[in-house]
């Protein structure tokens, strides 16, 4: 049965594209069968396995127009893409009946075609997160070690609590990983610390390191185990996704 994992933060430019693109990458390399799915009008992930040329996502399989069917990019790894349409959905669904359960829905049927779902969040806590928590079993959030960004967690959490307590009781929270961390930043030590308190051991171990070659990957279209093998990106992913895994 596939688990579905939930990649959430209404904060902009966290990392929650390039965690899921690289925690399914690190997946798919110790042969779990792994599907992206791509919850954000931007597209991000979508181009980042360079996909351009496309006719099913996740706007037209959640409105029930086409047939769900992700694109295989091989043996052990799928993407559903989005689409710029998706930026209607919730306006266009605001009456639809259930309309927080579309996406659980949607995934019901091929859920044991899978190990791992993951699902890539856009920055908003509108309907289609809500989509995505009301599916997933577990929410991971990427955070950037920034004050702000914990001002954040307070209205994210806050959303995670309602739709656990009304849409879905086995939600959990998978737990935070810092992204893009500097060691030799006070500010960064700080706030790693502060979350560590305030959150204990669902505080990832591993950090997400700040790292050039994670920001160049997504434009050669392949995954950062592919694009730079050796660099601090692959082998902090690669540590997070075992974490993941033994959740
Ligand atoms: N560890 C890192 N080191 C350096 N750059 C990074 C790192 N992680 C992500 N980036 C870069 O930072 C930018 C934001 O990352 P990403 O797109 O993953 O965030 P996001 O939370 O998905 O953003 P959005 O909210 O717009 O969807 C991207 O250009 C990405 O390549
Ligand atoms: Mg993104």
């Amino acid at each position: 049965m596939g688990k579905i994992i939930a990649f959430i933060n209404q904060k902009g430019g966290v990392g929650k594209t390039t965690t899921t693109a690289s925690v399914a990458a690190g997946m798919t390399q110790s042969g779990l069968k792994t599907l992206t799915i791509d919850l954000d009008a931007q597209c991000n992930l979508t181009t980042s396995f360079g996909i351009t040329d496309f006719k099913v996502n996740t706007y037209n399989t959640l409105k029930g127009q086409i047939e769900l069917d992700p694109i295989k990019l091989d043996e052990h790894f799928a993407i559903l893409p989005s689409s710029v349409n998706l930026s209607a959905f919730e306006l266009e669904m605001s009456a639809e009946p259930g309309k927080e359960y579309l996406l659980k829905e949607l995934l019901e049927p091929i859920l044991d075609q899978y190990d791992y779902i993951l699902l890539d969040c856009s920055p908003n806590l509108g309907l289609v997160s809500i989509n995505a928590l009301t599916a997933a079993a577990l929410y991971i959030i990427p955070l950037l070690p920034h004050h702000l960004s914990i001002q954040g967690l307070t209205k994210l959490l806050e959303i995670t609590d309602k739709v656990k307590k009304r849409l879905n009781p086995s939600l959990e929270m998978g737990g935070i990983v810092l992204t893009q961390y500097n060691k030799r930043k006070v500010l960064h030590r700080d706030i790693s610390q502060v979350v560590q308190e305030h959150f204990g051991n669902k505080l990832f171990k591993t950090v997400i390191r700040e790292n050039i070659s994670l920001a160049e990957a997504p434009s050669s279209g392949t995954d950062i185990f592919q694009y730079a093998p050796k660099s601090n990106g692959s082998e902090d992913y690669l540590n997070l996704t075992k974490e993941i895994i033994n959740l």
